[in-house]
């Protein structure tokens, strides 16, 4: 039998048909088509069906369906409370779903815990108790492993770890708050940075690569801009490794866990990345002897991967 995994992103869909050894077999993405829940839960089934029929099997070969948010889930892991990046507020998803797959069982938890999942099931974590992914990419998504097993939250809302405070009174978040991890320590917010250092420093490297276009500054940009010793753009690199090293020593003093893993697009930095952060979280630590801070593992499809393993974990 298989699963399907399902990765709801402000961008795309993507899905995956997961077989036992959790090897994607065949995949897909559609583009988020910004539509209300049950539209996009029609979507969702049409591909999915499309998914099988092409893998010569059909529907009957999934023994479940695990959708993806970016966003927090009720305690009943039925209603997308609030997921930002999809416009979805207070969405009965996994009705919408269930409704759309028919018989097949559906299950529905936040982006990031079914990333932690993944790394559980075939990366960074494997053997591990207590650990924490952070993913970094439009938001700050966070995974938290307890006891062996993924942990969303005493009331099952999925935790937040991107929406602690780091800053008070800081930059604005999504979220309505101000100073979020999120704020500081997502893509978004290196690119917002990025554009503020190339306004500053018109004569910077940031500035010629970006033809002093904001809309051109992502955060790939300003971190290759960093790397090549740019002042401007090594500046907004150094805050934000200073805002992720704060974020790895809030987890680390409550939760003293045996691994830090750091994911999403940023994470293509490597070395350039975790070598200052293992210096400022070694600089800030209570601990001599504290958690590993290593790459997730899981790349792109740990979404559809963890996705897939809700089931598993129910
Ligand atoms: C959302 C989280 C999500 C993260 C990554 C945050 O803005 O609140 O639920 O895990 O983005 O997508």
């Amino acid at each position: 039998m298989y699963q399907i995994g399902v990765d709801i992103g402000g961008t795309n869909i993507k899905i995956g048909l997961v077989d036992d050894q959790l090897n994607i077999v065949r995949r897909s993405s559609i583009p988020f088509p910004h539509l209300d829940g049950a539209a996009v839960a029609a979507q969702i089934a049409a591909e999915c069906r499309r998914l099988t029929e092409a893998q010569g099997c059909g529907m009957e070969a999934v023994d479940s369906v695990g959708v993806i948010v970016p966003g927090s889930i009720d305690p009943t892991g039925a209603v997308v409370l609030n997921a930002y990046n999809l416009g979805f507020h207070n969405v009965p998803l996994r009705a919408q779903l269930q409704e759309a797959f028919g018989g097949t069982p559906v299950f529905l938890a936040n982006d990031a815990d079914g990333a932690g999942l993944a790394e559980l099931g075939r990366g960074a974590f494997v053997g591990c108790q207590t650990a924490v992914l952070f993913t970094l990419g439009t938001g700050v998504g966070g995974g938290l492993i307890l006891g062996g097993k993924m942990f969303s939250g005493g009331k099952k809302q999925g935790v937040e770890l991107g929406h602690m405070p780091l800053v008070a009174g800081g930059e604005a978040c999504t979220c309505g708050n101000k100073g979020c991890i999120e704020a500081y320590c997502s893509a978004t917010a290196i690119a917002r940075d990025g554009v503020r250092a190339m306004e500053a420093h018109p004569d910077s490297l940031l500035a010629a690569r970006a033809g002093g276009d904001p809309k051109a500054v992502d955060a790939k940009l300003v971190i290759d801009c960093a790397k090549e010793g740019d002042p401007a753009a090594k500046a907004v690199f150094d805050a934000f490794i200073d805002h992720l090293g704060s974020a790895c020593i809030a987890m680390i003093h409550l939760l003293d866990p045996e691994v830090i893993a750091i994911g999403g697009g940023v994470c293509g930095a490597g070395e350039f990345l975790f070598e200052p952060l293992r210096k400022n979280v070694d600089a800030k630590c209570f601990f001599s002897d504290h958690a590993k801070i290593v790459p997730a593992v899981m790349g792109n499809d740990a979404g559809m991967i963890g996705a897939a393993m809700l089931s598993r974990n129910a």
